[in-house]
């Protein structure tokens, strides 16, 4: 089975639109992108994750979308579209896109069809009510913008279902009509030659409608395996990610072995690691590692930093929350939805090189498939004036250049505003300066990822957690096929030492390290720099 290319994989996600603009129009098209390839073959990328970049009105970041079969005008054409993925492939790189079959726009033909007609077959494509509702504010995903979870529609004078906005009517899923055509969408996009798709909102997708529209419920995870099923028969390399804020407790049911989802975010650890970040100890993510489920089968997780939402906190204490906060966003505008920051990681670190290394180490080193968002290789910053989580979608910054390098438009007719001032502005921060400048941190990062895909032992094998007798330091052993790494960071900001008590080691090969004269005393201590990582491979080259 070693061709599970996901387990070894680097996945970089990018919203096309601010990536790179290459007919001047003032917003990214996949031209650009494709043109761009090359900043993501040196950062090391095997996977480019797609944010949505279908037709749609564009009030959620394209996550409302109006045509499933095609591609956003101002992004392209479905021709660059397939270009885009030959250049991708040439590089040796997998493309998978967002899946949101949740809910569509309020402008998709379907439910302007829906709406319209109570007699029309599309009419039960969503979840009515003729009656307002109880609780309709129960359950809301967006608290403090969206005001409620069913609203009233005078066009078909009845009451309709959204988890999120207003204008993204949620899909009834239990319709086996709309099964079929969620099954017609990822067989389209499989024969252009993605190889997956991430799949958007999971836990609300398979929520049961049935109990809404009083038909009888089925195992609501049976239509995971049923898109699973259909995704293996027309693709067997093409993977699904799924979006889901979901326990430990929850996550064997959508694993299945892999015979569900093939991947699923881990946000439980996610938060865990902000607050071990926030309190420079390594306790709350080595518990949550410990107590993190095995996959089983061809299942694995998915790991982040930050992605393009915003930092989700929810599942914390109040108190553990404050503290995140407090370390990472104490001015309520870096805070959204009682529950998060609305911040790229650079700037939660005040650019804080030492810190943002180790973090990126962190990630690369933990057990799971790695998934970075576009622009924090380079440390960009957010733009608080932005509504939302628009704050950290801003445009890439490539270069010192007009717009950053972006886009030749006039600055007034971007897609979103360049980070123009500050210590994050694009004069500062931009991928042209660091990749010139052997020590910039871009490099660092490249450095880090190329010692994560010779390391396979991470992504393939099973951690153990070694207990060197302190809170701050955080040691991964990972065994695969008689090979062994060994990973060690510092939560701390002093310096720090250990022994590794162990039998089997009779050799320590440094892989990577940020330290200048080696992590390896002569006694055979370990020694970090305050916030430091290495990385050692056991007896000597890999077999
Ligand atoms: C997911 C996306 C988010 C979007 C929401 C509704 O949570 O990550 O960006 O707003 O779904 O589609």
């Amino acid at each position: 089975m070693a061709n599970l290319w996901y387990k070894n994989a680097i996945v970089y996600c990018v919203d096309v639109k601010s990536f790179m603009d290459a007919n001047g129009d003032g917003t990214g098209d996949f031209v650009g992108l494709a043109d761009r390839l090359d900043h993501l073959e040196r950062l090391g990328v095997t996977c480019i994750w797609l944010n949505p970049f279908y037709p749609s009105p564009r009030r959620d970041n394209g996550y409302d979308i109006s045509d499933y079969y095609g591609i956003d005008p101002a992004l392209g054409t479905l021709g660059d579209f397939v270009e885009f993925i030959e250049a991708a492939k040439d590089r040796g790189m997998r493309v998978i896109v967002d899946l949101v079959v949740n809910h569509t726009s309020d402008e998709h033909p379907w439910f302007q069809a829906a709406r319209a007609d109570p007699n029309s077959p599309y009419r039960d494509w969503y979840v009515w009510r003729d009656e307002k509702p109880d609780n309709i504010t129960d359950g809301i995903v967006f608290p403090g913008v969206q005001k409620a979870i069913w609203s009233y529609d005078r066009t078909a004078k009845a009451w309709y279902m959204h988890r999120f906005y207003k204008f993204q009517p949620d899909l009834n899923t239990t319709n086996p009509a709309v099964r079929q055509e969620i099954l017609k969408i990822m067989g389209f996009w499989l024969a252009l030659g993605v190889s997956g798709f991430r799949v958007d909102a999971v836990p609300f997708l398979i929520e049961p409608r049935g109990v809404l529209t009083d038909k009888p419920v089925v195992d609501p995870h049976a239509m995971l395996t049923e898109i699973h099923d259909f995704l293996s028969w027309r693709k067997a390399e093409a993977i699904l990610l799924a979006e889901a804020n979901i326990s430990y407790e929850e996550a064997p049911d959508y694993f299945a072995a892999g015979d569900r989802m093939t991947m699923v975010f881990d946000f439980v650890g996610n938060q865990q690691l902000f607050l071990s970040l926030a309190r420079g100890t390594a306790a709350p993510l080595r518990r949550s590692l410990a107590a993190r489920p095995e996959p089983q089968g061809m299942g694995q997780w998915a790991v982040f930093l930050r992605n393009h939402d915003e930092l989700n906190l929810g599942n914390l204490t109040e108190q553990e929350r404050e503290q995140c906060f407090s370390a990472f966003g104490p001015d309520p505008n870096m805070q959204i939805y009682d529950r998060g920051l609305r911040r790229r990681l650079a700037s939660m670190f005040n650019g804080d090189q030492t810190r943002l290394k180790m973090a990126f180490s962190l990630l690369l080193a933990l057990p799971g498939t790695p998934v970075i968002w576009y622009g924090d290789e380079i440390g960009m910053g957010e733009d608080l004036a932005l509504p939302e989580r628009e704050a950290v979608r801003t445009p890439m910054q490539w270069s010192p250049r007009h717009n950053g390098g972006f886009s030749d438009a006039p600055k007034d007719r971007l897609v979103r505003p360049l980070i123009d001032r500050g210590k994050f502005s694009y004069h500062h921060v931009n991928a042209a300066m660091q990749t010139q400048h052997r020590n910039s941190f871009f490099h660092a990062i490249a450095d880090m990822v190329s010692a994560r895909r010779s390391s396979p032992e991470v992504g393939w094998g099973g951690v153990e957690i070694i207990d060197v007798g302190d809170d701050e330091l955080l040691v991964l052993s990972s065994r695969w096929r008689g090979n062994r790494v060994i990973t060690a960071h510092n939560f701390a900001g002093e310096p720090k030492s250990f022994h590794l008590a162990d039998e089997g080691i009779e050799e320590l090969m440094p892989m990577l390290t940020d330290s200048p004269t080696g992590p390896i005393e002569g006694d055979g201590e370990i020694a970090l720099s305050p916030y430091g990582y290495c990385w050692l491979r056991c007896n000597g080259e890999r077999r």
